[in-house]
């Protein structure tokens, strides 16, 4: 018997090909390196958590929580999911660190896997990989505005072009209650036309009728919702400012007035960033503030303010726009070896290469297998190789290699002593 991974997960690839494990180190890569410039810090929390934390912060009612987690019950009989998201959990992970008695506003950024039992298709996985960040810790609509500028400058560092900005405020927690019951006031008349998920959404929460994809209900809610203002003068005050912040960085967007989101702790701004490579699952990432989930899981009232993006996403964009994406700047070693001594030699020699202190991109390898020189050289080339040393019976007597620069097929006669000063400098 054989096997397969399971339905809606994937293998990640050494190699070539979108979604390769390469790409993935070079997106990490990339983040990496932004994130930096940022000031967010890494945080890694565990893949399993308590249900209850999402039940709490994303919500009860919610699609998440009622349909698409993978749970079990531990020997202990807790009740244990896979993580479906990273927000609640580095929330919980600042809590227990105590981060709030000493050193309250932190920014954490995020790179791992999240769990959801959705029905799989292009662009949605029960595996997928997010790469986030969260701000915690104050209210100040400069953070609304960094989260925003910083999921952008990760998406321009990944060469992703045409992607969209699309943003709402959603406002305070009374805001949000007070828009609740004049939507469900203005659409119980309506409700013979709406779907039947808005039909069940108007009694547990009907801000998620905004953002449903069906055209009739759409086209009620367009009606609806036109003339409704709902947000009292702070939270309008606050969105002016994140927008002015936008401005002034040149940051383009689009005011969208039907984005709720699918997750119950958001207040304030929420943004969503999609791309019309995408198809229907077109959102690359999303995100916003989240003021009353510190406060609701136990903590002070502390505001907060992240987002998170889809790296099989953006993979897939990368794709489609033919990008070579991310050049592979490490320069690979190769030596081809015949004989037995010589094969002996280029054992020692790989290794003390791989010890050296320069040329930290480099990869060295050679032939286990007593392939013939022809074969090796082909292998060489199939690595990319800089360079190759060639290593044969004649060498070993003399005491060198050959060192054959793959670009110019230049080969020079080298020392066995000198070979590594003879490549230094010249790999990456
Ligand atoms: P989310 O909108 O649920 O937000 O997910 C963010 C991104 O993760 C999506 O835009 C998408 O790119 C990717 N994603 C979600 N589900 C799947 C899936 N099944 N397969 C592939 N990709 C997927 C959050 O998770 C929030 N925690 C974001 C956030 C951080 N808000 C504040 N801070």
């Amino acid at each position: 018997m054989t096997y397969k991974s399971v339905k809606g997960t994937a293998d990640i690839l050494p190699s070539g090909l979108a979604g390769s494990s390469e790409l993935y180190q070079a997106i990490e890569a990339i983040s990496r390196n932004i994130f930096q410039r940022f000031n967010y810090r890494e945080i890694r929390t565990p893949v399993i958590e308590e249900r209850s934390l999402f039940v709490k912060a994303i919500g009860a009612e919610t699609d998440i929580v009622t349909k698409e987690m993978f749970s079990f019950r531990d020997r202990g009989e807790r009740e244990i999911v896979l993580r479906p998201e990273g927000t609640a959990p580095i929330v919980r992970a600042y809590l227990e660190a105590n981060f709030h008695k000493q050193d309250a506003f932190q920014k954490f950024y995020y790179i791992g896997p999240m769990f959801r039992a959705e029905r799989p298709q292009a662009g949605r996985m029960r595996q997928f990989h997010q790469i986030g960040a969260e701000a915690i810790g104050s209210m100040a609509p400069e953070i609304d505005a960094e989260i925003i500028v910083l999921m952008a400058n990760l998406l321009d560092a990944m060469k992703i072009k045409g992607y969209k900005i699309r943003i709402n405020n959603l406002g305070c927690k009374d805001d949000k209650a007070g828009l609740s019951k004049t939507l469900r006031g203005a659409l119980a008349k309506e409700k013979s036309v709406l779907c039947d998920d808005c039909k069940k959404r108007l009694e547990i929460n009907p801000l998620r009728v905004l953002d449903c994809k069906n055209e009739s209900c759409r086209s009620v809610i367009r009606g609806a919702f036109k003339s409704v203002k709902f947000l009292c003068n702070k939270c309008d005050g606050h969105f002016k400012k994140v927008l002015g912040c936008l401005d002034s960085l040149g940051i383009k967007y689009e005011l969208d007035p039907y984005i709720v989101r699918g997750l119950d702790y958001y207040t304030q701004t929420v943004f969503e960033v999609t791309h019309p490579e995408l198809g229907s699952q077109d959102a690359l990432g999303a995100g916003g503030r989240y003021d009353n989930l510190i406060s609701d899981m136990g903590g002070p009232q502390l505001g907060a303010a992240g987002f998170a993006l889809g790296v099989e996403r953006i993979l897939i964009v990368a794709a489609k726009q033919g990008a070579t994406v991310y050049p592979d700047d490490k320069s690979v070693i190769y030596i081809a070896a015949m004989g037995q001594s010589a094969k002996e030699k280029a054992f020692e020699l790989i290794n003390s290469l791989r010890g050296i202190e320069w040329g930290k991109k480099a990869s060295f390898d050679t032939d286990y297998e007593d392939k013939s020189l022809k074969a090796q050289m082909r292998e060489a080339d199939k690595l990319g190789a800089k360079f190759v040393l060639i290593i044969g019976d004649d060498e070993i007597s003399k005491g060198e290699a050959v060192l054959r620069d793959m670009a110019t097929k230049e080969q020079i006669a080298v020392k066995f002593s000198d070979i590594i000063n003879a490549l230094k400098g010249k790999l990456c």
